[in-house]
């Protein structure tokens, strides 16, 4: 994979490793699923923010010192790609509590592989935010690059949008890069490939339907 200046992946420390060692595992419980895909997802959107601009900020500490720090200066607000980018909201609104949350329906086609696009909501005045887009399974890109052409279609900058990926194939990378330069994607680990089925490998599965318990036992 080449390098990219619009690619931020997560320092792959032990740490972070542990965490995607628990929610890879095939027979990790819901519980334990959910709670340690929360952690990666706070450390995403943590990234995700420092992408947003700042400007500098000066306090005074409890000793009477300056601190020479920085605050957000952008307008941000998220759109979830529904349903699994919805696992992010729960964290963001820890972090952000009062952030507005849009929603973009996108669901692969089981069989083409390819998104289809049913509905979206967006925030009123979108277009002049920033935009963290929250879909964390970055496959083949089908499904980012629809969600983030119904972002530039609403007048949202294209580099205003920060991609939240949880994991991603090269694939799914060179397309988004590809077709949308100037969007920023942050991602916790980098797959090897997809298979023929379009799955990540070594991949983590559906990650929607593990996260919400919706996997069919029978299939
Ligand atoms: C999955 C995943 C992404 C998309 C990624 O969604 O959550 O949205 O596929 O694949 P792509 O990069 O090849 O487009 P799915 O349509 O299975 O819906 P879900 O969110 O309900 O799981």
């Amino acid at each position: 994979m080449p390098a990219q200046h619009n690619l931020h992946l997560l320092p792959q420390t032990s740490q972070l490793r542990a965490l995607h060692t628990v929610v890879r595992d095939r027979h990790a419980g819901l519980d334990a699923f959910v709670l340690h895909s929360r952690r990666i997802i706070r450390l995403l959107l943590e990234a995700g923010l420092d992408q947003l601009p700042f400007t500098e900020h000066h306090v005074t500490t409890p000793v009477g010192a300056t601190y020479r720090g920085l605050r957000h200066t952008a307008d941000v607000c998220a759109v979830a790609v529904v349903r699994a980018g919805e696992s992010m909201e729960a964290e963001l609104r820890d972090i952000h509590p009062g952030i507005r949350i849009g929603k973009i329906l996108i669901q692969r086609d089981k069989q083409t592989k390819l998104p289809h696009l049913y509905y979206s909501h967006l925030p009123p005045g979108i277009a002049d935010s920033h935009v963290l887009l929250l879909e964390p399974m970055l496959a083949t890109g089908g499904s980012a690059n629809a969600a983030i052409d119904v972002l530039l279609k609403a007048g949202v900058r294209e580099e205003h949008i920060v991609l939240i990926d949880f994991i991603a194939a090269p694939e799914g990378i060179r397309a988004v890069t590809e077709a949308h330069p100037h969007v920023r994607i942050v991602v916790s680990s980098i797959e090897e490939r997809l298979n023929d089925n379009a799955f990540m490998v070594p991949g983590i599965g559906d990650f929607g339907d593990r996260y919400f318990g919706t996997t069919d036992p029978g299939a």
